[in-house]
């Protein structure tokens, strides 16, 4: 598989101009489109050259074996210049001319030393202009890139103090942007900047390691050859950056550090060969600062993280996001951090200043949010018990852009809001006064209370925002007599652009249930029963009523309980709006009288449990590939999609495959429709047994983890092509093998994991991996949820980019649940 995906992309890499010499005198680079010529380093590792950004051409250096370009350095990133610009070494310098010959950016050694003999393109990254005078390497370099970064440093690369790095402006444009990292007066501080002119605003982060001692302040920032990033002291000793942590180190992987565009200073892999899964993998955090870019802003000058108006909450990524409130819409939408503008203008001229409330409120409207907060802005603030008198003293007060409430303070506030974010304070109300007549254009941001006024679409929008509060708020189950700690969400966040999570999502279709009574030619032919329904095969015949047709599976729901029916169509349509390769697709539903039917692709390999179960087991590749499959499907149920999903019943017969052979996650999103009150006497636990993580049986809240536990269940039955419980083995006299989960951990303290495949020789050979998906799936079925990984953490370690921990000793993976785990706070998984 790797070799194969090797060949596939060898084309991209090998270029014609491929150069490990060094570049001689008057050696030049043309930018032009299509036969850009670079020049990489002898490993080839970094390449120097022109990096296409729309028509124009940055000068830069970027990794070079890695297909998604990653500029880690350039030259001209405030003033790209057009086709026909040419770079050339002279024995004087490194000169960028434009076609007209005009300089537009050159590289020189200081005043007073040795001409320039040749450059190099070094593999650790650094180009460097060298003297011939040099006798060491290091000594003699007139120029390095190293010593003149952009936004990234490289492993090897030193700071000295005095240095500046600038993140890009947004993703894709690379001028100078919002956000600097200054390595000076002995510490490494991460400031907005004021735009125009380069000043800087209060720091947002410090390394903390200044001190005015000389030898105890830090003096170097190193990268080491080993990923670690830390400050050395006057006197030579380390000194760590505020948290942040030794990183695990591997010698198979890329490191880079950059001052992301959104202001935060990440640490990220790559690892060096593609395999596992054959697709490209990306630029995975090792780690950032500041942990919550929201919080870490408190500065009377400038917009905050998210610009002026704009609301910042940290992501499951640990990355931050930008959202309007409601009457504002996005400054400039192809830049999330360009803050938020009124819809329309505020402010005084319409005769209501001081005038009567009623006045006012003829030309603008309240809109309240909960959940968020501006911290500063406030030029009033009153003592009031009355929510309602709070809001008219800024409804009559033309300066007043927002009130924010908490029940006994008031405060005003003027626009522009800074520093706005994400507030979990239940307490707090803030109300917005927007102008009635200005554009309404969804903000994307659900509101508190209720304003006059297009109430049916807040309705919609509280309704949605509750069904977000049960999924995304960690549980699924209602009223199973469980003490569910609710981790309540109070906000829905809605992609960029707004209004998309709100409406039906209109590539569901609808269907009768005669159309599907005469697709199933009556429900005929049954493809399997679920924990949720029969399922049934059927052909849907194209518009034009031709012989051929799409087939389809078509679910018929079991009763609904009577409370849940009218969350149907909303449930169905989160279901519709997930759109990954290892999920089922939904197609439609039907929602007719007592009918509750779901239509899906079908998938024509059947189950995984079909696969696995049989007597001719799949090989040991495509085993691997599925299990990474359904592994990314949960990720993305988990966190990536719009509103979280916890599965509540991964097993093999939730698992389809397609053509392909790829996982496919079925029967997603139900298992919160089709519980009540009433299936509590009938099924205590939802799930199935052999799969179901512990806490289930206790009273503890459900999370994510659930699905992590079934999920190393499984992970061990693919790996093992056996069920996790096996009775007969019992009878046999094999009871150490009976509970899969059990017997795994076994083989591992045993060292013997050759066991769990049998003679397998594809799975013993690869025992590297083998090795790791144990330790994995072990760490899954962990009694304490804490102690597990994150799905995202699990695809993480079986793609490689992040070292297994050793496994906890001694087991503490039963499934029979009991003894106590000895883990302690050690292993955390974020
Ligand atoms: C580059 O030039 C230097 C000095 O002439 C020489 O020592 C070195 O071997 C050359 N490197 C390569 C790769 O040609
Ligand atoms: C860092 O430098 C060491 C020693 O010169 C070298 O062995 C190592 O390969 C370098 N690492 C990188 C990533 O360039
Ligand atoms: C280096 O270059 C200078 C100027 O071109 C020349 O005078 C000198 O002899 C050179 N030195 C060596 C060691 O080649
Ligand atoms: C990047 O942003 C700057 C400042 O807004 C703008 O002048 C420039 O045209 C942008 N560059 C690109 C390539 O979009
Ligand atoms: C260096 O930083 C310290 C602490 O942040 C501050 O007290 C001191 O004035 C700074 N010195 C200079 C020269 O900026
Ligand atoms: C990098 O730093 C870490 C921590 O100080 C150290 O253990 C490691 O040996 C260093 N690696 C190199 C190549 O210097
Ligand atoms: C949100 O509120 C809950 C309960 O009051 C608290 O446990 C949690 O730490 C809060 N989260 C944040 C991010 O403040």
């Amino acid at each position: 598989m790797a070799s194969f995906l090797h060949l596939l992309l060898l084309p991209f890499f090998i270029n014609p101009h491929f150069c490990t010499a060094n570049i001689t005198l008057s050696s030049s680079l043309t930018a032009d489109d299509g036969t850009n010529s670079i020049w990489a380093s002898p490993s080839g590792d970094f390449a120097f050259g022109f990096t296409q950004l729309n028509n124009l051409f940055l000068l830069s250096i970027w990794f070079n074996k890695i297909p998604s370009r990653t500029v880690v350095w350039s030259a001209n990133p405030q003033n790209p210049v057009p086709k026909g610009s040419k770079v050339q070494l002279s024995s004087s310098s490194l000169g960028l001319t434009d076609p007209d010959g005009r300089l537009v950016w050159e590289a020189k050694p200081a005043v007073g030393s040795s001409p320039i003999s040749y450059a190099s393109m070094l593999d650790s990254g650094n180009f460097v202009l060298v003297s011939n005078t040099s006798t060491s390497p290091d000594a003699g370099y007139l120029w390095e890139s190293f010593r003149n970064p952009t936004d990234t440093i490289l492993p090897n690369q030193t700071l000295n103090l005095g240095t500046t790095l600038y993140a890009k402006l947004t993703e894709t444009n690379f001028s100078k942007g919002r956000f600097a990292l200054r390595f000076s007066n002995g510490s490494l501080d991460l400031l907005p900047v004021a735009r125009p002119g380069d000043s800087f605003y209060d720091r947002y982060y410090t390394s903390g390691t200044y001190s005015s001692n000389p030898s105890e302040t830090g003096n170097r920032l190193v990268f080491n050859g080993t990923a670690q990033i830390y400050i050395v002291k006057g006197s030579g000793d380390v000194a760590p950056l505020r948290s942040w942590d030794f990183v695990t180190y591997r010698q198979d992987s890329y490191y880079r550090a950059t001052l992301d565009y959104n202001g935060l200073f990440t640490e990220y892999s790559h690892p060096r060969n593609f395999n596992a899964g054959g697709e490209n993998p990306s630029w995975l955090p090792v780690q950032s600062v500041p942990d919550n870019i929201c919080l870490a802003f408190f500065h009377e000058y400038g917009g905050g993280p998210c610009g002026f108006n704009g609301i910042c909450s940290m992501g499951d990524s640990s990355r931050p996001s930008c959202s309007c409130p409601p009457g504002y819409a996005s400054a400039d939408p192809a830049d999330a951090l360009a803050g938020c503008r009124p819809n329309s203008p505020q402010g005084c001229g319409f005769g209501v200043l001081d005038n009567n409330v009623e006045d006012a409120r003829k030309v603008y409207e309240i809109r309240k949010v909960d959940g968020v907060d501006f911290p500063l802005n406030d030029y009033e603030k009153l003592q009031l018990d009355d929510e309602s008198v709070c809001e008219d003293s800024c409804m009559r007060d033309c300066a007043c852009g927002v009130a924010v409430y908490d029940g006994i303070r008031c405060w005003k506030k003027r626009l522009p809001l800074s520093n706005g974010r994400v507030w979990n304070n239940t307490l707090v109300r803030v109300m917005f006064k927007v102008r009635k007549d200005g554009v309404t254009t969804s903000s994307g941001f659900p509101e508190a209370g209720g304003s006059d006024g297009g109430r049916s679409k807040k309705g919609v929008l509280r309704a949605l925002l509750g069904s977000s509060v049960a999924i995304n708020g960690v549980m699924l189950l209602f009223g199973l007599g469980f003490l569910l700690r609710l981790r309540k969400r109070r906000v829905e966040w809605v992609r960029e652009g707004g209004g998309g999570g709100m409406e039906m999502s209109g590539t569901l279709r609808s269907f009768s249930y005669k159309e599907l009574e005469e697709a199933t030619d009556g429900f005929r032919e049954e493809l399997g029963r679920g924990s949720f329904g029969i399922v049934y095969k059927g052909v849907l015949r194209s518009g034009g009523g031709g012989s051929s047709g799409v087939a389809v599976a078509v679910k018929k729901l079991d009763k609904l309980a009577p409370e849940r029916e009218r969350e149907f169509k909303t449930e169905v349509n989160a279901i519709g709006r997930t759109h990954h390769k290892n999920l089922v697709t939904l197609l439609g539903y039907c929602d007719q009288a007592s009918h509750r039917l779901l239509i899906y692709e079908y998938m024509s390999n059947g189950t995984l449990a079909g696969q696995l179960f049989a007597l001719s087991k799949p090989e040991w590749h495509h085993r691997a590939r599925i299990a990474l499959g359904i592994a990314r499907g949960l990720v993305y149920l988990h966190e990536e999609c719009q509103v979280p999903i916890i599965h509540c019943d991964i097993k093999p017969h939730n698992i389809l495959l397609d053509d392909g052979m790829t996982a496919r996650i079925s029967d997603f999103g139900l298992a919160k429709l089709l519980l009540s009150d009433h299936t509590r006497t009938k099924t205590v636990i939802r799930g199935t047994r052999g799969y179901v993580a512990p806490e289930w049986f206790k009273n503890v809240a459900i999370t994510a983890k659930v699905d992590v536990y079934s999920f190393g269940v499984m992970l061990l039955e693919i790996v093992c092509c056996r069920k996790s419980v096996e009775m007969e083995m019992e009878e046999s006299g094999e009871e150490e093998k009976a509970i899969l989960t059990d017997w795994a951990y076994d083989c591992y303290a045993g060292g013997r994991m050759d066991l769990l495949v049998g003679k397998e020789e594809a799975a013993t050979e690869d025992g590297g991996r083998l090795k790791k998906w144990v330790m994995i799936a072990l760490w899954c079925v962990q009694e304490d949820p804490l102690v597990r990984p994150t799905m995202k953490r699990v695809v993480e370690m079986m793609e490689g980019y992040v070292e297994v921990p050793l496994l906890p000793f001694p087991s503490s993976c039963s499934t029979l649940g009991g003894h106590g785990s000895s883990v302690g706070g050690d292993s955390s998984w974020g």
